[in-house]
């Protein structure tokens, strides 16, 4: 997968399957599965460091992680998150920001929000860094959206966000993340853009879907937010993988003579 596949697959209206991951082992795992594009997103600072939200990500943690999973997965497309605030205090830190992320093995970075962003986008693009724009709830601003939120309920928002995707083509985003949007205001957007559309939340008519790798492999199972779909019970299977574990050692039937030296 290239930045251009991802043109491609949404002309051959072929889905884009985009999934989140934040270490080597995952990384290594992802490597072998035929998922398109991996992102290093700012959700790392929930799924990994146990924060609330996004906000406390910082660029060394995105770093870290990005360097890491390009590690185990040479051969996939990987975007790295730029996280909160590390793009809004002007155009020369942010595109350091941005180069901290390519030099960790990103091949595109993925920002949230239109509104002053554009400049910094056009700039990062003429200097050859592919970016992923990210609408709708944008969780690094979950202060300002008064928490996490479906967005684009009203007119008036839905015209917003749709403003903003085709700002974002115009100022030559690859791609674009929409997170917990209606239904039809995705399909609308997806239909007008030349770029594919990746929905969370965002239903069935966006060119791509996009989830968290815990998630999507049922690893919390308190946390079930109405987009989400689990595809295995991760808890279960690891947490009895745990107790077998344990029961042997206890029990003295680990380690086996096969075991030892
Ligand atoms: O950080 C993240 O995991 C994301 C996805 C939810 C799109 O931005």
């Amino acid at each position: 997968m290239n930045v251009l596949d991802f043109y491609t697959m949404k002309n051959l209206k072929q889905k884009i399957s985009m999934v989140t991951c934040y270490d080597y082992t995952s990384a290594c795992l992802l490597s072998k599965t035929n998922i398109d594009c991996i992102l290093v997103g700012d959700s790392v600072a929930m799924m990994i460091h146990g924060y609330n939200d996004t906000l406390s990500a910082t660029l060394n943690m995105m770093t870290i992680h990005t360097a890491a999973v390009s590690r185990g997965a040479k051969n996939k497309f990987i975007v790295g998150d730029l996280p909160f605030l590390s793009y809004r205090k002007s155009l020369s830190k942010s595109i350091s920001a941005a180069q901290k992320l390519m030099k960790a093995g990103a091949c595109a970075i993925k920002l949230e929000g239109a509104a002053g962003n554009i400049k910094l986008i056009q700039h990062l693009t003429e200097s050859g860094v592919p970016v992923m724009g990210h609408l709708g709830l944008t969780p690094q601003s979950i202060h300002l959206l008064g928490g996490f939120k479906i967005q684009g309920k009203t007119d008036r928002e839905a015209d917003r966000i749709n403003e903003s995707a085709i700002a974002l083509q115009e100022a030559g985003c690859f791609a674009l993340v929409l997170e917990c949007v209606p239904n039809m205001l995705a399909k609308k957007i997806t239909e007008s853009l030349n770029i594919p559309t990746i929905g969370i939340g965002a239903g069935p008519f966006t060119d791509g879907q996009v989830l968290v790798f815990q998630d999507l492999l049922g690893m919390q199972p308190t946390f079930k937010p109405k987009f989400l779909k689990t595809f295995a019970d991760g808890f279960n299977f690891i947490s009895n993988g745990i107790e077998n574990y344990i029961s042997e050692v206890k029990n003295g039937e680990f380690p086996k003579d096969e075991h030892c030296y």
